[in-house]
């Protein structure tokens, strides 16, 4: 009798066991990984979406990157007589850590972005002229702002310090599928209330003067951004940090991060232009009929077409950028009509006409940029000297006072309007560009998630553009696209997670 009951309470622990086993592998053991992912866009955003797949989903998954364009997308160089030099997103916080990561992770090098002297024109004469003595600066500030620029550095930190807790939830995979629930997470209602506040309100709540604004802020956000201080307050402070010291850049061109991203991730590069994708039912080789995407594209005159288990849209859904329809979507996927604005980088190698500015002898003008005010009428937004990607400091000093000048302007530079700013000139270079939003707070961000396996990363530049945005959107993307294959439902849009993680300490 033992034997038999023994026997049964042993068939039974086994099958106990067994249940559990199985029990347990359902919850922590994955679903088969996707067989193919497509991604439209190979800029910072497409590309760096690219690594972050890869490392969640393995080796097996076949990565497609759909590009109509160069690699880089808004990262590019324009050449100057045989030099190359950054047109599009150029500089680069201490604090991107994503970009710090990839330079780090990829063998690349960083390079400081020249410091040199910044001074603000007002159309009539320089309302500030930065010294290359520190405490100069300070009584000069001080002396025509008060206590205003220490203050407005306490305002950026905040925001800063805050925004950094996004790369304590990702290093934790964390997920967010909307880019609200992302910025709520990292700061909180008053954090996503910056969304909706023109920096300019924000601040003058806050106490700051109009002189401070027009004369400090303004031209800040022009050289950023091509507006006024209209914008909405998150990128304003984003903005703001573009004024920090200790900027940097890749050494070679940024966009080189972008090509070494799809290498290490092993995708495979497509030349096509997306023109629609669409849903639909698939039959595999192996097993049941699947819903699958079909993105078709051009290259040339020829029309292709493949079909994803997943798909990102990484360009701005605009018309006027990107151009695809979504065909047969219910409820419909629209294009999101986000307004972007154009801005001219025009690179010229010349003397600079520097009595337009200060009636100093020119040997005297020592500023290596010059930012403009609202009211100057300046049909430039900031004018300033640059360092090629290759060289590893400041520009060389010039012999015959020709240095390679960047400007950024709303509109295409005429020759009058460049041999108005020269004394002379060797060579003139320009590239236009839909370069980010116009921004028009209050703004509701466009969604992460268009379909049930279609994502957009562009959204977030409705919350503020720049390469590491991109690249947060990225990374975000590929983990909400992971989770949500596995079913991993707790590991997205969790709620207070900073209190969480803290505990983790
Ligand atoms: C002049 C300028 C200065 C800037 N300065 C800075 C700066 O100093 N620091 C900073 O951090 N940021 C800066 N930015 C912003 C930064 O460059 C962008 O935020 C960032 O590069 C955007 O990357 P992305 O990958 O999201 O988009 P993009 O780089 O625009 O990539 C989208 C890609 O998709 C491709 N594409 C579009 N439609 C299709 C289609 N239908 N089929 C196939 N491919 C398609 C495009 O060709 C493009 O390559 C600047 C931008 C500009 C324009
Ligand atoms: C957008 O694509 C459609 C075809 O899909 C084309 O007819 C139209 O001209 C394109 N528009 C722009 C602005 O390129
Ligand atoms: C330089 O600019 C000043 C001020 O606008 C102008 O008077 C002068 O003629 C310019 N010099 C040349 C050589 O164009
Ligand atoms: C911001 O404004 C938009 C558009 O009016 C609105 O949809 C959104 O809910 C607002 N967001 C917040 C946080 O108030």
């Amino acid at each position: 009798m033992g034997r038999v009951a023994s026997e049964l309470v042993w068939s039974l622990l086994g099958l106990g066991l067994l249940l559990c086993s199985w029990g347990c592998l359902a919850s922590a053991e994955l679903r088969a990984p996707p067989e193919k992912i497509g991604i439209i866009g190979a800029g910072i955003g497409g590309t760096s979406a690219a690594y972050y797949l890869r490392q969640k989903f393995g080796k097996d998954v076949k990565i497609d990157l759909l590009e109509r364009g160069e690699v880089g997308g808004r990262l590019a160089t324009l050449a100057v007589q045989g030099q190359d030099y950054e047109a599009g997103g150029s500089v680069i916080h201490p604090l991107n850590l994503h970009m710090k990561r990839f330079v780090k992770d990829l063998g690349l090098s960083a390079v400081p972005t020249s410091g040199g002297l910044v001074g603000v024109y007002n159309g009539e004469t320089l309302v500030f002229e930065e010294s290359s003595w520190f405490i100069i600066n300070m009584i000069k500030l001080v002396w025509r702002y008060g206590f205003q620029s220490l203050r407005m550095h306490m305002w950026v930190e905040d925001i800063l310090d805050k925004f950094m807790r996004i790369y304590r939830y990702q290093s934790h995979d964390y997920a967010f599928s909307s880019v609200e629930k992302l910025l709520h997470a990292v700061g909180g209602d008053d954090y996503i209330a910056l969304l909706n506040q023109t920096l300019h309100e924000n601040l003058q709540k806050a106490g700051f003067s109009e002189k401070f604004l027009n004369e400090m802020i303004a031209p800040i956000m022009r050289v950023n951004f091509g507006q006024s201080t209209d914008l909405n307050a998150f990128v304003g402070a984003v903005s703001m940090t573009g004024a920090d010291s200790n900027l940097w850049a890749v050494e070679g061109g940024n966009k080189v991060v972008c090509s070494r991203l799809i290498q290490a991730s092993k995708s495979n590069l497509i030349s096509g232009s997306v023109i629609s994708i669409e849903e639909k039912t698939k039959t595999k080789q192996r097993g049941n009929p699947t819903k699958m995407y079909e993105v078709v594209y051009q290259t040339g005159s020829e029309i292709n077409s493949d079909f994803y288990d997943i798909v990102l849209v990484a360009t701005p859904l605009s018309p006027k950028i990107s151009n695809i329809t979504f065909l047969n979507f219910d409820p419909p996927i629209d294009e999101f009509h986000q307004d972007y604005q154009q801005i001219v980088t025009t690179l010229v190698k010349g003397e600079l006409n520097s009595t337009l500015f200060s009636s100093r002898a020119k040997d005297q003008f020592g500023l290596s940029t010059v930012l403009v005010t609202d009211n100057s009428h300046m049909f430039i937004n900031s004018l300033g000297i640059m360092a090629s990607v290759r060289e590893k400091e400041s520009p060389p000093p010039s012999i015959d006072g020709t240095h390679v000048w960047k400007t950024f302007s709303q509109e295409i530079l005429t020759k009058e309007q460049i041999s108005k700013l020269f004394l002379s000139y060797d060579y003139a270079v320009r590239k236009p560009w839909l370069a980010y939003p116009h921004y028009k707070p209050p703004k509701k961000c466009p969604p992460i998630i268009l379909h049930d396996r279609l994502y957009y990363l562009n959204g977030i530049e409705t919350a503020a553009s720049a390469m590491e945005m991109s690249a947060i959107a990225g990374y975000n993307a590929a983990l909400l696209a992971y989770h949500r294959w596995n079913g991993h439902m707790d590991m997205i849009d969790q709620d207070g997670l900073y209190e969480k993680l803290k505990m983790e300490l």
